[in-house]
């Protein structure tokens, strides 16, 4: 699959079978995250991986929870509340695999440099047949010191994009981009 094949195909999957994805097709995809442009090429990403299905799930419950609580009346998650309310709804979309792209601290754009690795690690995926989607309901949740602490994030390192990764379980639609606001052409 060339490139303009993976950026055309790519989706958000949201429904996946259970084949585990290899360690080895974990390792692909780090290494494709990784070849990413960073600024003043500080590469400040780092990487937790949660393969274990049943903590994911429990994880879900109490993100689901934990993001209903703290939901502010002007939030833009409000029109999600009915959906983080029900019983079904996977916030990992029972995906088997969890990647976290952290920054390291002290740089000076991690979280463009983590969000360009992201995008190289959803594009290698496709091409390896794999389904990706970014989690960012998961963030904050991940973010708390004590979440950080059991997955080995060093205090310091921000959790920024948290994405999983699966065998799809089904074809996913395309959604219809707008066109372009072009606001200069010369
Ligand atoms: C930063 C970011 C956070 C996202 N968080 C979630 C999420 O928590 N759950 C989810 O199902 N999709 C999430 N998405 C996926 C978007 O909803 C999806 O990319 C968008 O609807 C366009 O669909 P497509 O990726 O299939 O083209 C997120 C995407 C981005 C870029």
């Amino acid at each position: 699959m060339d490139v303009m094949e993976a950026i055309y195909n790519r989706r958000a999957v949201r429904a996946y079978t259970d084949q585990p994805v290899e360690k080895t097709a974990i390792e692909a995809l780090i290494n494709a995250a990784i070849q990413a442009p960073s600024s003043m090429n500080e590469q400040p990403w780092a990487f937790a991986v949660v393969q274990d299905q049943q903590q994911l799930a429990r994880w879900s419950e109490r993100i689901k929870t934990y993001v209903l609580r703290r939901l502010k009346p002007d939030s833009p998650l409000v029109k999600y509340r009915d959906m983080l309310a029900s019983s079904d709804y996977h916030v990992f979309h029972r995906a088997g695999t969890l990647i976290i792209i952290c920054s390291r601290p002290d740089t000076h754009n991690g979280a463009e440099d983590c969000s360009l690795a992201a995008q190289n690690l959803m594009l290698a995926a496709c091409s390896m047949g794999l389904g990706t989607c970014p989690i960012g309901f998961a963030r904050p949740w991940l973010s708390q010191a004590r979440i950080k602490r059991s997955l080995g994030i060093p205090e310091a390192y921000a959790p920024v994009f948290p994405v999983v990764a699966g065998y799809p379980g089904g074809e996913t639609p395309p959604v219809p981009r707008r066109a372009p606001e072009m606001l200069f052409r010369q």
